[in-house]
This record gives structure tokens, sequence and C-alpha cells, in this order.
């Protein structure tokens, strides 16, 4: 079978895929949900802060009692000394997943990438057959299974892993499952398989079916690596994302790894993979590279957010979510009764399909002028003729100003 390479047109073409938003760079400031560049304030429609945390004084008293109550600096490597406070923050974030163990790491980037890198180094590296995961297979390739649309940092560490440690990848078209089980069957079975898959997706706001990829995943013994970026925090139960709230989910949570973000809707630093397999868990902290040569986010900050994890997991977070949803089912419904494309987007993040390039340039330039800042993806960012508004919908908006973005939605696409 021919390998199908992960968009490879080029690395620099990658690099702008991988760019997404293509907004003019600009230095600005940051007010809540306002965002201030050269004089001019705008509603930040482009923001990930999506339970509005950011300008919460419950989470600034968090972020100060850490900093009162803990020195500050940063042990080394993880895997030489690992502070009390950092353990709490791994059990808090697997407790949230139902999982019995978590890595974290100092971004989401380097979770994903180094976990795609650990992965395929399992072939290399000798002592590793003390795992489970490496005993008779260390002989045995790596094979990814990947959604086309998934993040840049997994597509980057699974680059690496072909190169350095000869395993193999094929894109399925992104939510295309029985694509992605004729991939799988394809495959030579003498390998260790992985899925990759986000959970939402951050350009479309579509929610991929999780369910369908756990069941999958078991039926052919594979791994399967979820990246729950965007939906940890502001979906689910408890805000735990959208894998956990299926039945497969815990008939097959041995098989799963699911990776968030401390960045966006926990308005924090950091990222962080759960793992139920306690023996793959021990693995992964052999060989991430990061784990082991870097140092870890710093005490303090694992203080405060273990605390802002027990908020937002909590009734405080519930409520913000269920605002989050009203907000967004409303702005759905204004831009879908206009006749506006929101391309199958079932979350708080909310596309208008746009198609020209040109003019969703122009479309997002009145929008500037008439106050609202948002995400416009163009190509390559998306396909040729694919071009969209991205709409990130965070809690602290008003139904108001939600009814004004349309108005002026509505005025755009005529000009
Ligand atoms: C889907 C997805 N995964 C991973 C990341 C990386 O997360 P971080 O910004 O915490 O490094 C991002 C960042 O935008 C993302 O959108």
């Amino acid at each position: 079978m021919k390998e199908i390479l992960l968009k490879e047109a080029g690395e620099f073409a990658e690099f702008n895929r991988g760019g997404r938003i293509i907004n003019p760079f600009t230095v600005g400031s940051f007010y809540g949900k306002f965002i201030e560049t050269e004089g001019c304030r705008r509603i930040d429609l482009t923001r990930l802060d999506y339970l509005a945390l950011g300008s919460t004084p419950e989470i600034k008293r968090i972020l100060h009692g850490a900093v009162e109550s803990t020195d500050l600096g940063c042990p080394a490597s993880q895997k030489v000394l690992k502070t009390s406070l950092n353990v709490d923050l791994e059990k808090s974030l697997a407790n949230l997943h139902g999982m019995n163990q978590t890595l974290v790491f100092t971004s989401g980037y380097a979770a994903n990438d180094n976990f795609m890198e650990a992965l395929a180094a399992r072939t290399k590296i000798p002592y590793l057959s003390i795992f489970r995961l490496c005993k008779n297979t260390s002989n045995l390739p790596t094979i990814f299974f990947v959604d086309g649309e998934s993040h840049f940092s997994l597509q980057h560490g699974i680059r690496r892993s072909r190169s350095v440690f000869g395993s193999k990848a094929f894109t399925f078209p992104s939510g295309n499952y029985e694509k992605l089980e004729l991939l799988i069957k394809k495959a030579p079975k003498e390998s260790v398989r992985v899925i990759i898959s986000d959970t939402l997706s951050s350009a479309t706001g579509v929610v991929f079916n999780t369910e369908c990829l756990c069941e999958i995943a078991a039926k052919y013994d594979c791994l399967l690596y979820l990246d729950e970026a965007h939906a940890i925090g502001a979906l689910g139960k408890n805000g735990a994302g959208i894998a956990s709230g299926n039945s497969s989910y815990n008939k097959y949570k041995n098989h799963v790894m699911i990776m968030g973000t401390l960045t966006k809707a926990l308005c924090s630093m950091g990222g962080y993979v759960s793992l139920s397999d306690e023996n793959l868990a021990d693995f992964f902290q052999f060989c991430c590279p990061q784990y082991i040569f870097s140092a870890p986010i710093p005490p303090w900050m694992a203080k405060s957010l273990s605390g802002i994890v027990a908020l937002v997991s909590g009734d405080w977070g519930d409520k913000r979510r269920e605002t989050l949803a009203h907000l967004s089912a409303y702005l759905r419904k204004g831009l879908i009764d206009a006749d506006f494309d929101t391309m199958n987007s079932s979350s708080h993040i909310v596309p208008v399909f746009v198609g020209d390039d040109e003019k969703a340039t122009r479309m997002y330039r009145f929008l500037q002028g008439k106050g609202f800042e948002v995400s416009c993806f163009r190509y390559p960012a998306v396909a040729e003729s694919s071009a969209l508004i991205r709409i990130s919908v965070c809690s602290d908006l008003e139904f108001c100003e939600l009814d004004e973005l349309v108005h002026n939605l509505k005025i755009a696409r005529n000009i």
C-alpha cells in the first residue's frame, strides 16, 4: 500500500497551513473580551479563553494565592524530581478524564509533539522492552492513521517519527471513518497502530464522532490519541471535553490517550496527556524527550492550575458552560436564519463559510470597522476557494453583541 504522506506539499506549505490564521500580524493589548490595536478597541472574537476566565476575579484570586503560598522557581526535569504540587495537578487532570495517570508538559504543542515521537522511538530504545507496549514489538513499525485536519503539532511529531524512526503515516479525510477502517484493514497487522484525531475542529467547530473512533480502535486493537485542545473546560460533563461523554470511552479506555491544553479554556500555560493504562503512562515518562530533558511548569503554576481545574469542573464551570452553549446556539441560529453556511458546527467555534478569499478579506475589514475582530482563514490555511470567517464564542459575550455581529455580517456579504 502506498503511504499517504501528510499533506506533503512541502515543508513551508505545511507551515502556512499550520499557521492557519492569517489575519495581518498586529501588536495590541487585550482587556477581557476586548482587543485594542492602534487605539481602536474591538470585541475579540478570535479568543480561546472560552469560559472568559481571564477577567474573572475568582481566577485572579487563585493565582495570587498560589504565588503567595509557594516559592517561585522550577525544579529540573520531572524524571529527577516531581513536586507534590505538580503531582496534585496530574491527579486532578487524570480524575477529570476518569483516567489513572497524566503527564503534564509546558505546552499542548510539546505534549503532542513528544507523544508522536515517543510512539515511534519505541523501536530504537532497547531498555523500553520492559514496558508492555514494547514487549515483542521492538522490531515492528509504528503506523499512524491521522485525521487530515489534525493539528500541526501532531503532524510535526509524526514527521520526525517517520524520518528518524521509520514509522509510517496514512491520512484519512477528516471525519471519514469508513476510509479510516479501509486504511487500517490494508495496513500490515504486524505493527503498533495508532489513530490520531482532534475531537473538535479548531477551524469549523465540528464535533468528531469519538464513539465511533473508540469502537474502531478497539475493533482493530489500535491505540487512540484524541486532541481535546478546544473542548477541555468548554464542553462535556465537568468540562472534561467530548470523548468521555460517549459510552465506548469507559469500555475501551485502555486504548485511549486524551490530550488537553491548559492554554485555552483553562486560561493558563501547559498541556497534558491523560491515560488509563499505568504501564503505558510509565512508558511515556521514559521516552518523551521533554519529560526527561526539560523543566516542568513551575510548582506555583501547577498549584494555581489545580485550583482552576477544581473551579471549572464544578458548578461554577457548569454555569459558564451553559451560558456558552446558549450564546453559541443563539449565534448559529441567527446566522442560519440569515442564510449563512455555518459548516455543521455544533460548538462554541462558529464559522461562516465565504469561499472567495478576497470577499472574506473584505468582510473581515468591514467587521473590523464595526468593532469586531474575527479570524479570517484563507488559502493556504484552508483549501482553495474555501475561505471562512471563524467566530470564537466566549461566555462573557452579550446576546445583543451577537445580534449586532449578524447584522453587520449581512451587510458585509454584499459589499
Ligand atoms: C488542536 C490543537 N492542538 C494543540 C494545540 C497546541 O496547544 P498549545 O497552544 O497549548 O501549545 C493547539 C493550539 O492552538 C490546537 O489548536
